[in-house]
């Protein structure tokens, strides 16, 4: 399965800023083409920015969220239909500063992606535990709550179109990243549940490490069981640092 390497930006970068970076990561890759597959989830404001800087490269642009209806009387949200006029081809669902910071629930995260997935984008679910939750041993309890009320069913095949992305919210901006041995058994239990749920297509859905990801750990990070991508927060800001973390 061919690997994922995803920027989350948040909210930073204005369009201009945007644009530089995604034109400083675009030329990267085509001096050196990347084995993998790169994604931008880019602010709303500069998705067509980076589309436009990454047209004619092999990097995809994607949004941080949508709201699950083709359009209607929903202010301050955003259609699929929009995303993709922009230019987005894929979405984040459920980040856990959706979840946490916005009070998003797992129910809502559900019609996000289902919605997502069936008007043609394709869509990351992001799941993971708090300290906390952890603590308690309750990661597989709540690995499974979001998979089971996030993951889309009866709408055709996943593969190629939906990626999980387990990112464990203790280890988000913290500098804090999972150990290897976190990751290995978090990422395995993901592995799991997706089959359980899915049948053997689970082993061909890319499971993705977030949380800390740095140029001098992705390598470390990448060559682990059952991770087939990461995404980046904090240094995918910079286009060296995320293109670093693509040829690690
Ligand atoms: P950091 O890489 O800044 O920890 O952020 C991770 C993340 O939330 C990516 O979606």
């Amino acid at each position: 399965m061919q690997k994922i390497i995803a920027a989350n930006w948040k909210m930073y970068k204005t369009r201009q800023e945007a644009r530089e970076t995604a034109a400083a990561v675009a030329a990267a890759l085509s001096g050196q083409p990347s084995p993998h597959e790169v994604i931008v989830f880019a602010p709303f404001t500069a998705i067509a920015d980076v589309a436009a800087a990454f047209a004619g490269s092999q990097a995809l642009t994607g949004a941080q969220d949508v709201w699950p209806a083709v359009e209607g009387a929903f202010t301050g949200e955003i259609s699929p239909r929009m995303l993709q006029d922009a230019g987005a081809a894929w979405v984040l669902t459920g980040h856990s500063e959706r979840r946490h910071v916005l009070d998003e629930s797992d129910e809502l995260v559900g019609r996000k992606t289902a919605f997502a997935l069936e008007q043609g984008l394709k869509a990351m679910l992001c799941i993971g535990e708090t300290l906390e939750e952890r603590e308690a041993g309750r990661l597989e309890a709540v690995l499974q709550r979001q998979l089971e009320t996030g993951l889309p069913v009866g709408d055709g095949p996943l593969e190629g179109r939906f990626a999980v992305a387990y990112e464990p919210v203790w280890a988000i901006g913290t500098g804090k990243v999972a150990g290897p041995g976190e990751v290995l058994e978090a990422h395995a239990a993901v592995r799991r549940l997706l089959c359980g749920r899915l049948g053997d297509s689970g082993h061909r859905i890319p499971i993705l490490y977030g949380g800390s990801v740095k140029p001098a750990n992705a390598g470390t990070l990448i060559g682990l069981d059952n991770v087939d991508g990461l995404l980046i927060g904090g240094a995918s800001l910079d286009a060296q640092s995320f293109v670093q973390i693509i040829r690690a």
